[in-house]
C-alpha cells in the first residue's frame, strides 16, 4: 500500500498525517499542477470550478448564448449534457486552441444505466445480485460514454431509498445498506477502470451526498431529518465503498441534512469526506443546488450561498453561476481564502490530468472509435443476458410459467406491451426509443416455433378477446416518467384502471401472467389474489422484449431477488426488513403491540424474495466456531441443492442479528451473499467469511466497532431465513 505525506497546498482543514491514495493519484501530475496554479489567474481558477449545460436541442446540441465566450476567456472548465464525438472535439477545441493556457474541458453527462445500449435501471440491475452484471453494465456504459466524447458521467447513485413513493428509487441499490455498498463499487469499477488515461473508460460520480433517500413522505427533494448514527450506519456506508474503489467524483444532494444543506454543509464535506475519509477528487455539486440555499432559507442571496458552498467543500458549482458570478470577488476581499480556491482547482485538475486530456485533450474524440463501440451487436447481447438476470418472478402459481413456445394460444394485453419509449426508463441517456424491443416482439420472436399470438392493446377489449386464449400476458406498470427525478408518487398502486382489467381478465378463468415494468416497488396484493404469474421486469432496456421473453418461454431460469420490499399497502411504508424490534413487538393476541388495525405487518413480497422454474433447498448451516474473539474471521457454510429438474441459480443470503447492544440493532441485516448456479440435482457448498467490520456497528459512544456478546446468523433465500445459529463473540 502507498502513502504520502500532507500536501502545503491542501485546504488547511486536512489534518491527516498520511492518506491512502487512489490509483489515479500521480506524483508527477501535482507537480505540473503547482506550476498551472503558479500561473492561473483568479478568474482562470473560478473558470475550472464551474460547470455549464448544454442546450441540447432537438435539432442538435447548442451552447446557450455566450457560453462560447465563456469557454474561449477560460471562465468555464467543464460542460455537461453535450455528447458525441465530433460535437465535443469542437468545444474542445475553442478551450484548448483559443484560451490563454489552453486547459481542456471536462465534459459531463447522466449516463446512469447505458449511453445507447440500455441496461436495465439500476434497481432492477440490482435485482440480479450480481456483482460482475453490474460491474460489466457500466463498463459497456463507460465505454460507450468515452467514445461519444464524455469524460464524466454522475453516476453511480448510491442513495438508499425506504420510501417507494420516492421516484428515485430506481437508480439507486434499493433499500440495504450492504447490496448498496457492493453495487457502489462494482459500478465505479466498471466506470473507471483501471486506468483513467484509457480513452474507453470515464470518471464516475458518487452521488447524492447524502441522505437524499430519506426524503420525508418520499417527496423528491423533501427536508431530511435523521440522526448522526442512521446517517453513519445507513446512508454513508455505499459512499464509503464507492471511495474505497477510487471513486473519482461526489456530487452533493439537493435535501438538508441535520438543518444544513447538503451542499453548504461542512461537516458532510469536510469533516467527513475530507478529513475522516480523505477523499482527493473534487465534489460538484446538484443542479443549481448552491442558488437553492436561499429557499432553504440558510442563504439570505447567492453571495452568502456561494460562501457556505466553497467554506463547506464544494469544488465545483453546477449551473449556478454562483462560483462564476462571485468568488472571485470574495477571494479579493478575503472572505474566501486563496488556498481553498487552489484546493478545489488542484481536485478538478487532477482529474483533467488523469483522464490523460493535458497530454491528448481530443483523446475522447475519435469517431471512428465512436461508430465502432456504440450499440454493437456484443453491447445488445450483453444487455439482453444482464436484464435477463434482473427479472423476479413473485408468483408462478401451478407452474403458470414458463409458457409453452410450440403449441397453444397466447394472448398479449396490456399498455406497455408493444411500448418501446418505456422499456428504457428514466435517465436513459441517449438511449432510444427506435433501439428497443418490446415484449409483443419478444414473445413473438420467441413463439414463432409455433404457438398463436394475438394482440389486443385495449385491455377491456381483451377481456373479450379471453374466451380464445389459452393464457393472458399483462403487460402493466408505470409509463417510464413516472419514477425518476421529480417522479414521485402518493399512490404506489398500479396506475389508472390497470388492477381492474386484471382482475376481469382473470375472472374469465384463464390463467393471467402479469409483466411488471415499474422503477418502483408497488403495492400489489390486488393483482397477486387473482394473477396465476407475476414476473417483475423493471425497466430492462434496448433488449427488454427479448430478455422478457426468455424467461416466459423458459430459455433462461429466472433468478432475481428483489432489492427492496414491496409493501401490501402505501400505510406500511417505510417498509424495510433491517428494521428494529420495538419493545412491543407484534403479538397478535396483544393489542398493546406494535402494528395496524387493518393492516398486517408483513411485506407483500419481503426483501431478498424472488422465485425461479426449480426448488433449492437449504441444509442446515455450521459455524467453524462457535465462540470468537474479536479479530477471528467466522466462517459459516451451507450446503444448497438444486431440488427441482431444471438448471439455474440462486442468491444465498447470510443475514446476522446482533441480540444486545450498547444501542438497539436491526432484527437481522444483510452480511453475505453469493449468487450460484447449481444444474438439476447440483449440491454445492456455500461458504461465507464474516470480519469484524461485519459485526461493527456506532456504538452507544458513537465508536466504531464490536461489542461482545451473541448474535443470531440466519441463512437462507430470503430475508426471512429461520433457525439461526448461535454465535458468541468473547
Ligand atoms: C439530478 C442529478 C443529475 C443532475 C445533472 C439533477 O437534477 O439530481 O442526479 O446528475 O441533475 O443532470
Amino acid at each position: 500500500m502507498k502513502y504520502i505525506p500532507i500536501f502545503g497546498l491542501l485546504f488547511a482543514s486536512w489534518t491527516l498525517a498520511a492518506q491512502q491514495v487512489p490509483y489515479w493519484y500521480n506524483a508527477t501530475h501535482e507537480r505540473r499542477i503547482d506550476s498551472l496554479l503558479d500561473i492561473m489567474t483568479l478568474e482562470e481558477k473560478v473558470g475550472q470550478m464551474t460547470l455549464f449545460t448544454s442546450d441540447w436541442a432537438v435539432t442538435g446540441p447548442t451552447i446557450r448564448e455566450g457560453y462560447q465566450d465563456d469557454i474561449r476567456t477560460g471562465r468555464l472548465g467543464a460542460i455537461f449534457n453535450a455528447h458525441t464525438a465530433d460535437y465535443n472535439r469542437n468545444l474542445q477545441r475553442m478551450a484548448v486552441e483559443e484560451t490563454r493556457l489552453g486547459i481542456p474541458l471536462l465534459f459531463g453527462y447522466d449516463v446512469i444505466h447505458g449511453y445507447r445500449t440500455i441496461f436495465p435501471i439500476p434497481l432492477g440491475e440490482t435485482a440480479s445480485w450480481n456483482l460482475e452484471a453490474a460491474e460489466e453494465a457500466a463498463r459497456i456504459a463507460g465505454r460507450e460514454s468515452a467514445a461519444a466524447g464524455l469524460h464524466w458521467t454522475y453516476a453511480p447513485m448510491v442513495d438508499i431509498a425506504r420510501d417507494p413513493r420516492w421516484g428515485r428509487v430506481m437508480e439507486g441499490s434499493g433499500e440495504d445498506v450492504y447490496l448498496g455498498k457492493k453495487m457502489a463499487a462494482a459500478r465505479v469499477r466498471g466506470f473507471q477502470g483501471e486506468d483513467l488515461s484509457d480513452p474507453l473508460t470515464i470518471l464516475a460520480c458518487a452521488k447524492h451526498f447524502a441522505a437524499y433517500g430519506a426524503a420525508q413522505a418520499g417527496r423528491d427533494y423533501n427536508t431530511v431529518d435523521i440522526s448522526e448514527r442512521v446517517l453513519r450506519e445507513t446512508y454513508l456506508p455505499p459512499f464509503k465503498a464507492a471511495l474505497d474503489a477510487g471513486v473519482a467524483t461526489f456530487m452533493t444532494s439537493f435535501n438538508e441534512v441535520d438543518g444544513v444543506p447538503a451542499t453548504g454543509n461542512h461537516h458532510l464535506l469536510t469533516d467527513i469526506l475530507r478529513d475522516e475519509w480523505g477523499f482527493m477528487g473534487f465534489v460538484v455539486t446538484d443542479y443549481t443546488s448552491i442558488n437553492e440555499m436561499i429557499p432553504h432559507g440558510v442563504a439570505a442571496d447567492s453571495a452568502q450561498a456561494g460562501l457556505l458552498a466553497v467554506k463547506a467543500g464544494v469544488d465545483m458549482d453546477m449551473q449556478g453561476a454562483v462560483f462564476y458570478e462571485k468568488l472571485a470577488g470574495q477571494v479579493r476581499s478575503g472572505e474566501v481564502p486563496m488556498a481553498r480556491v487552489d484546493d478545489a482547482v488542484r481536485r478538478i485538475l487532477r482529474m483533467k490530468y488523469a483522464l490523460g486530456l493535458f497530454d491528448d485533450p481530443y483523446r475522447y474524440s475519435d469517431t471512428e472509435r465512436e461508430a465502432q463501440n456504440i450499440l454493437t451487436e456484443a453491447n445488445r447481447e450483453a444487455s439482453r443476458r444482464i436484464a435477463r438476470q434482473s427479472l423476479v418472478l413473485l408468483k408462478n402459481e401451478n407452474d403458470a410459467l414458463p409458457l409453452n413456445a410450440e403449441r397453444g394460444r397466447i394472448l398479449v394485453t396490456g399498455p406497455l406491451a408493444d411500448s418501446q419509449a418505456d422499456m428504457l426508463g428514466a435517465w436513459h441517456g441517449d438511449g432510444r426509443a427506435e433501439d428497443c424491443i418490446t415484449l409483443l416482439t419478444g414473445i413473438r420472436d420467441a413463439a414463432s416455433d409455433g404457438a398463436e399470438v394475438t394482440y389486443v392493446a385495449d385491455m377491456a377489449e381483451a377481456v373479450r378477446s379471453a374466451r380464445r386464449a389459452d393464457i393472458i400476458v399483462v403487460a402493466a406498470g408505470e409509463t417510464w416518467e413516472m419514477s425518476g427525478e421529480a417522479a414521485s408518487r402518493a399512490d404506489i398502486t398500479l396506475p389508472g384502471d390497470q388492477e381492474d382489467r386484471i382482475r376481469q381478465l382473470a375472472a374469465t378463468g384463464k390463467p393471467v401472467v402479469v409483466v411488471l415494468f415499474n422503477g418502483r416497488p408497488l403495492a400489489l396484493p390486488g393483482v397477486d389474489s387473482v394473477a396465476s404469474a407475476i414476473l417483475e421486469a423493471w425497466f430492462p432496456g434496448t433488449e427488454a422484449g427479448h430478455a422478457v421473453a426468455d424467461v416466459l418461454f423458459g430459455d433462461y431460469n429466472p433468478a432475481g431477488r428483489l432489492p427492496m420490499t414491496f409493501p401490501r399497502s402505501l400505510g406500511q411504508v417505510p417498509l424495510y426488513y433491517d428494521a428494529k424490534n420495538t419493545g412491543r413487538p407484534r403479538d397478535e393476541n396483544n393489542k398493546y403491540t406494535s402494528k395496524y388495525l387493518d393492516e398486517s405487518n408483513d411485506p407483500l413480497y419481503p426483501f431478498g424474495y424472488g422465485l425461479s422454474y426449480t426448488t433449492f433447498e437449504y441444509g442446515t448451516p455450521s459455524l467453524a466456531s462457535a465462540t470468537v474473539n474479536r479479530n477471528d474471521t467466522v466462517t459459516v457454510t451451507v450446503d444448497v441443492t438444486n431440488s427441482g429438474d431444471r438448471d439455474g441459480a440462486t442468491v444465498v443470503q447470510l443475514y446476522v442479528q446482533d441480540v444486545v447492544g450498547s444501542v438497539t440493532r436491526p432484527l437481522r441485516e444483510l452480511k453475505g451473499f453469493e449468487r450460484i448456479e447449481l444444474a438439476a440435482g447440483e449440491t454445492r457448498t456455500v461458504t461465507f467469511h464474516l470480519t469484524n467490520d461485519d459485526l461493527s456497528f456506532y456504538r452507544q459512544d458513537m465508536t466504531y466497532g464490536t461489542e461482545p456478546g451473541e448474535y443470531r446468523l440466519y441463512v437462507g433465500g430470503d430475508s426471512r431465513a429461520a433457525n439461526p445459529l448461535t454465535l458468541t463473540l468473547e
